[in-house]
């Protein structure tokens, strides 16, 4: 007689831009699902792409597999931000580009393939894939992850205080070699809409100034800032700038074809130009520390979050509460449905408590 596998099959994806804590999520889903015994946890690799894909490119992921996983950066199951299949992009035979929602396809691929249920982990992008996905059909519950923090149905994403740590870091290293030359440094953080990133760096390291996609700033105050610490005599100043802030309403980064998002990134050094063209004698430096601030090990915090978030998510599929996100609330791990998830952008808010704060020990925003 022949023995049938009777578990259920429950899919993990990681999409969008990676984050430090991603493997600890994945390896807390599959610690579970073990533990449970009544589920088997496969990961579908890049994203929907091993999905999509023929053959597809799909990894059993056995105790071997996720040994030990949770201290390293990126995400073993790898991601992508060009496989979405509400507008997924397919070179056409004369060469043109062409976005097509593949996502009926998907669904019925994946129940083909005996999925009983899909963890997606990601950020804004990812989870309202994951809603429209839901509302056709699909047993999914989504992971919120971002260095960025800016979804708003959690308090806080798991990567966001390692990417803050490192941001940190470099911050207190540029403070004493600022001093050393009485220079002016200008330290460029990730944060594409949101200034998160910036804003706890300024706090944490001691910055003169904080610029954010949020709040527009003004050069000639900024100028003024600067000048003025000169004349105190205090010898030095660093400033912390989001990638996604605006100069003169431009946003500065490249677009090319194809690309989901347009690349940040060079905001440090025109801002350097700008202040140099309104006359600041200072020599003015520029850190630009981009894609080092999602990688490598995540600290202990963010993989004790993340874990925290992946014992919940097949908490949710056991309990087959699909169209969900799980998010950190007061302290909670809990969910939200996925409608409300991805809903509203998570702003730093003007009346944020950490805008306060930052103005209470002197931080200027260049307004
Ligand atoms: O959304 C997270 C983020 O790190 C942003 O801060 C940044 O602008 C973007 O991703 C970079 O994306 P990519 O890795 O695709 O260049």
């Amino acid at each position: 007689m022949k023995v049938q596998n009777m578990k259920k099959k429950l899919l993990i994806i990681t999409g969008g831009g990676d984050c430090p804590g991603l493997n600890a999520v994945i390896r807390a889903i599959c610690k579970s699902a073990k533990k449970h015994g009544g589920w088997e946890a496969y990961g579908s690799i890049e994203a929907f792409n091993g999905i999509i894909s023929e053959p597809v490119n799909i990894v059993k992921l056995t105790k071997s597999k996720i040994k030990g996983i949770h201290v390293k950066g990126g995400t073993i199951l790898k991601t992508t931000n060009k496989g979405n299949p509400l507008a997924y992009p397919k070179v056409q035979d004369n060469g043109d580009l062409v976005y097509t929602d593949i996502s009926k396809e998907l669904i019925k691929k994946i129940n083909k393939l005996g999925f009983d249920a899909v963890i997606n982990i990601g950020g804004d992008g990812s989870q309202t894939i994951s809603q429209a996905l839901f509302e056709k059909g699909l047993n999914i519950i989504g992971v919120p992850k971002t260095i960025d923090n800016d979804l708003s149905s959690t308090d806080i994403t798991f990567g966001f205080s390692t990417a803050v740590q490192i941001a940190t870091d470099a911050f207190d290293k540029l403070v004493t070699t600022a001093a050393s030359h009485n220079r002016v440094m200008i330290l460029e953080v990730m944060g594409r809409d949101a200034g998160w990133i910036a804003l706890h760096t300024a706090i944490a390291g001691g910055a003169e100034l904080c610029l954010i996609p949020e709040v527009p700033f003004n050069l000639k105050s900024i100028a003024k800032t600067i000048r003025k610490r000169y004349r105190n005599g205090q010898g030095f100043v660093n400033i912390v700038i989001a990638e996604g802030a605006k100069i003169n309403d431009l946003t500065i980064g490249t677009n090319e074809a194809g690309d989901y998002h347009i690349k940040l990134g060079g905001i440090g050094n025109a801002l350097r130009y700008e202040l140099e063209q309104l006359g600041v004698e200072q020599d003015i430096r520029v850190t630009t520390l981009g894609h080092i601030q999602r990688g490598g090990t995540p600290i202990a915090f963010d993989r004790i979050l993340a874990t925290a978030f992946g014992v919940k998510a097949f908490e949710l599929v056991l309990e087959e509460n699909f169209g969900t996100m799980v998010n950190y609330h007061n302290n909670i791990v809990s969910y939200t449905s996925l409608k409300e998830a991805v809903k509203k952008y998570n702003f730093v808010d003007a009346k944020h408590y950490l805008i306060k704060t930052a103005k209470a020990v002197g931080i200027s925003f260049g307004i």
